[in-house]
């Protein structure tokens, strides 16, 4: 029995395109590429870890609904967002000869939905691509809304294109395979959709957070595509980022700082982020007056969540992440700006923020939170 199949549309015009929310969706991709009226031949792009648990059903697939595929399997992890990984899979692309009308499946989390995007944005002037997230934070985030990039040693994301999918397949099955700790970072930024767009969402999450982590299909299916939703809205009404777009970067200032100066690895994502915005919180409270309840609740879920929400510094790592802070490429003029909350449910974005408040929000917690056994770290 195939589950209930939900459709979010992403509203751009002539490249408008759907996502396919459900169960056991995988087996249906070929069904619904040959909707889209494509060439014959398609690279699916994926990864070592996600290879031998999905890419077999996704070939079947394809195979059967008349489609001739061929598959790329680059590294697992953030490294493989390289130019020399781009310069593999354009070979490999040119050794199989892929033509303007062949088209690309992305199979796999955000790394390997971001590489396979800019070589469908960029491969023969531009490929038709198909994304298939299989990490909850690609599913409800980088699947959605066409930002496409691999990062040079001086950056994250620094060569990228706009570049949309033509349809997105999230297949909540696929969840089930992921490691807790990837579920957990990809929570983080399902509670991030909750705080700048939805309370009722939010309050869902304080209520079924236990049957979300136990992937209770009526539950995921439904916080997905609420983020989805919520995401195709936003990109809809802000394709490249000239203004709203931007309250999807709630938590993010300090995240990515926290990030980069740490060493990618040491956080994920979604755990950076968790951290970012339990003092994107503090600091609404200090400069939009958000009530100290509803901080509160912020910090509780991210912790029910078992996210990260703090990060104990010394003097110079606090120095570093600060400037960490100014080098990121959203930095406008030299100021530090953010996304800050006016209640739960409502954000307001380009607020500038002295760099003191920041750093309060960033100080050691008091002696009474220290007692509780809080390491200091180095970055
Ligand atoms: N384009 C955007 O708008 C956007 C938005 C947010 C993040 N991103 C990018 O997304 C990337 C992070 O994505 P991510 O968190 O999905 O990381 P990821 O792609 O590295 O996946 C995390 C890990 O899970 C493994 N994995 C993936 N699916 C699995 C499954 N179903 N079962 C078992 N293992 C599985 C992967 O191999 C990897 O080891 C970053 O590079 C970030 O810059 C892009
Ligand atoms: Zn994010």
């Amino acid at each position: 029995m195939l589950g209930l199949v939900r459709v979010v549309r992403v509203p751009l015009r002539d490249r408008t395109y759907s996502i396919l929310i459900g169960e056991r969706l995988l087996s249906r991709l070929g069904a619904a590429c040959r909707k889209l009226r494509l060439g014959r031949r398609c690279a699916i792009i994926t990864d070592t870890n996600v290879a031998p648990l999905h890419a077999t059903t996704v070939e079947r697939s394809l195979k059967q609904a008349g489609f001739e595929s061929f598959r790329i399997t680059v590294p697992a992890g953030e490294p493989a967002k390289s130019l020399s990984q781009l310069e593999d899979c354009y070979n490999q692309l040119a050794a199989r000869r892929m033509e303007r009308s062949s088209f690309i499946v992305a199979l796999g989390g955000g790394v390997v939905g971001d590489l396979a995007g800019f070589v469908a944005a960029t491969y023969l002037r531009g490929l038709p691509f198909m994304q298939v997230p299989t990490t909850l934070l690609a599913q409800v985030d980088s699947s959605v809304g066409g930002k496409v990039a691999v990062n040079l040693d001086a950056g994250k994301n620094l060569v990228g294109a706009f570049y949309q999918p033509r349809l997105v397949l999230c297949d909540l099955t696929t969840l089930h395979t992921l490691p807790q700790r990837e579920l957990r970072a990809g929570v983080a930024e399902v509670i991030k959709y909750g705080i700048i767009r939805d309370a009722q969402l939010f309050e869902r999450l304080e209520r079924q957070l236990d049957r979300l982590f136990a992937l209770e299909p009526a539950v995921l299916g439904g916080v997905v595509s609420r983020c989805c939703e919520i995401k195709a809205e936003v990109v809809g009404q802000d394709e490249t980022e000239g203004g709203l777009r931007a309250i999807l970067n709630f938590g993010h200032t300090i995240g990515h700082a926290i990030e980069n100066s740490f060493g990618y690895g040491r956080y994920l994502h979604g755990e950076a982020i968790a951290i970012g915005q339990v003092a994107a919180a503090r600091l609404s409270q200090a400069v939009l007056g958000l009530s100290e309840a509803e901080a509160g609740r912020v910090e509780a879920l991210l912790k029910a969540a078992g996210l990260p929400v703090e990060v104990r510094l010394t003097a110079a790592a606090e120095t570093r992440l600060l400037r960490a802070m100014q080098l990121d490429k959203k930095v406008t003029g030299g100021d530090v700006r953010f996304v800050l909350a006016k209640r739960i449910g409502e954000v307001v974005w380009g607020q500038r923020v002295p760099a003191e408040a920041i750093r309060t929000v960033l100080r050691p917690p008091t002696t009474a939170q220290r007692s509780r056994g809080k390491a200091v770290c180095q970055p």
